[in-house]
């Protein structure tokens, strides 16, 4: 496993980055299986590739899209992470729908729609020598209490073998989710953790100075991890951690 810290002056800085991170991927493989993160990080960045190039569009429209996670709603909610990706970044780009595996967060059964899911994820990601589909680069975020896609402190998923997706009650906020599993995150090839603002620099200054406990984010362990901080969020974290 490689883990690095890097540190960006601004948010903006770290969206363009992962944007840059997004389009070399996708332009040096065709049909890169890319796994989008969710909450409201993600926005600066569909901004950043709205503002690429005609070949990296080009790049783009030929990668397929997965989600890490999605809350329990349709994908035209305001809150879904589907509707921000499609509607800050699919539309403008042209990605032809079929080439995005939307979660349906407001399906009935969303077990089923896990199992769903991971089927799709099967047939559409190619295996790593473990059998596992494994995502060219998955990006991930963080909340303010260490969580990342939908894998909450003190829910079941954290501790799931399932390879591929599960519904996940996060009693803490009385919902339900889908996401990903550790199997198939800590299976990419590169994952990119998208972190900016304050909110989030006492939580890093514990992840990385040893004392985050159990934060659902430190099981993150695939071959390649890079963060992506703005100065707000790497405010606090110990001395020689963060290249800038
Ligand atoms: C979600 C996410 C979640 C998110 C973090 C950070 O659906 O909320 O997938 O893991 O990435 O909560 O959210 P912000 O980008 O809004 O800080």
């Amino acid at each position: 496993m490689r883990q690095t810290v890097r540190v960006f002056p601004t948010a903006a800085d770290v969206a363009k980055e992962g944007a840059k991170i997004l389009i070399t991927i996708a332009r040096e493989k065709p049909n890169a299986a890319i796994a989008l993160s969710g909450g409201s990080t993600p926005k600066a960045m569909y901004e950043a590739l709205r503002g690429f190039s005609h070949e990296d569009a080009n790049a783009l429209r030929a990668a397929q899209y997965f989600f890490g996670d999605e809350r329990s709603v349709d994908n035209y909610h305001r809150d879904s992470n589907v509707a921000l990706a499609v509607n800050e970044f699919a539309k403008a780009l042209k990605i032809p729908y079929r080439q995005i595996e939307a979660p349906d967060g407001a399906a009935v059964n969303l077990d089923e729609e896990a199992a769903r899911l991971t089927h799709r994820l099967y047939e559409r990601v190619a295996d790593n020598d473990a059998g596992i589909p494994a995502f060219d680069l998955v990006f991930l975020g963080m909340g303010t209490d260490g969580h990342t896609a939908s894998l909450f402190p003190q829910t079941a998923a954290l501790a799931s073998s399932t390879v591929g997706f599960v519904a996940n009650e996060v009693h803490q906020m009385n919902t339900w989710r889908l996401t990903l599993t550790y199997p198939v995150i800590n299976s990419a090839r590169k994952v990119v953790i998208l972190c900016t603002g304050e909110n989030k620099a006492d939580v890093l200054k514990k992840i990385f100075s040893g004392t985050g406990g159990e934060y659902p984010i430190t099981k993150i362990k695939g071959a390649d991890v890079e963060w992506l901080l703005d100065a707000a969020a790497a405010a606090e974290l110990p001395t020689g951690i963060g290249a800038r």
